[in-house]
């Protein structure tokens, strides 16, 4: 195996400073692991909550995230309500979440994901971009025309693949216990594969799942070579499960 592996916490709006005895059981278990030099960890917390984790743990085995940023590429200023690139990184963050889907349906539309994916990337935070069909474009077959337009609708002629993951989450599928098929998903991401190196000539994107990853689907869907990790809501909030679905994709 030489692929890294990505197991991102997406915690939403969940946790509380207590919550760090969750993170300090993941990071036992990655010290104690051989998997550990295969796999990448990243946990976003809410953003107040990502500095006192950072102090609890000074550890590269554990990484944080950001899950919003501000579409105003500056340090400092009068922004109010505003959390600049600087602010995040000063706060220990080395990833932002952007194009959620449940932000998309709050407040983020293709201008300000690409706007904010710019800001993320010039101010070296690397991005995981999120992109997802919904339930009736599924069902009218727009899945892929979907997914292509959320890409070229984001993402600038010259980005740089180093600093970007790509997380295909559809939508019908987050929270709802309901995962795609294999072949449902090896059709997309192939399919993608091919769009991205057709489009932005880049060999090998790093692609990963999200939407109900479980430790009883994760080996499943680890089945899919062009899945380099997953994105994970719920079933990260909890170390013991959290640490299932590593140890079940490696078994
Ligand atoms: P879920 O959420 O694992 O709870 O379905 C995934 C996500 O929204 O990133």
């Amino acid at each position: 195996m030489n692929k890294t592996i990505y197991f991102i916490a997406n915690w939403k709006m969940n946790g509380n400073h207590n919550s760090i005895k969750e993170i300090e059981l993941v990071f036992r278990f990655l010290k104690k692991s051989a998997i550990n030099k295969f796999i990448k960890i990243i946990f976003c917390p809410p953003a107040t909550l990502i500095n006192f984790f950072r102090i609890k743990i000074r550890n590269r085995l554990i990484n944080f995230g950001a899950q919003d940023i501000s579409k105003i590429n500056v340090d400092n200023g009068p922004f109010t309500g505003q959390l600049s690139a600087n602010i995040l990184k000063n706060s220990g963050a080395n990833y932002v979440i952007i194009g959620h889907s449940e932000k998309r349906l709050i407040d983020e539309d293709f201008k300000t994901i690409k706007e904010k994916i710019n800001v993320a990337l010039k101010n070296k935070l690397k991005v995981i971009f999120c992109i997802g069909e919904d339930l009736s474009q599924k069902k009218r077959g727009l899945s892929l025309k979907i997914l292509k337009k959320q890409i070229l609708s984001s993402l600038e002629k010259k980005i740089n693949f180093n600093n970007l993951i790509i997380a295909y989450e559809p939508v019908w599928s987050i929270g709802t216990g309901i995962v795609p098929s294999n072949n449902y998903l090896n059709k997309v991401y192939v399919d993608l594969k091919n769009f991205l190196k057709k489009k932005y000539n880049v060999n090998s994107p790093i692609m990963l799942y999200g939407g109900s990853v479980t430790k009883d689907n994760v080996a499943t869907l680890g089945d899919i070579s062009l899945i380099s990790g997953f994105l994970i809501g719920g079933a990260s909030l909890k170390a013991t499960s959290f640490i299932k679905i590593i140890k079940n994709y490696f078994k």
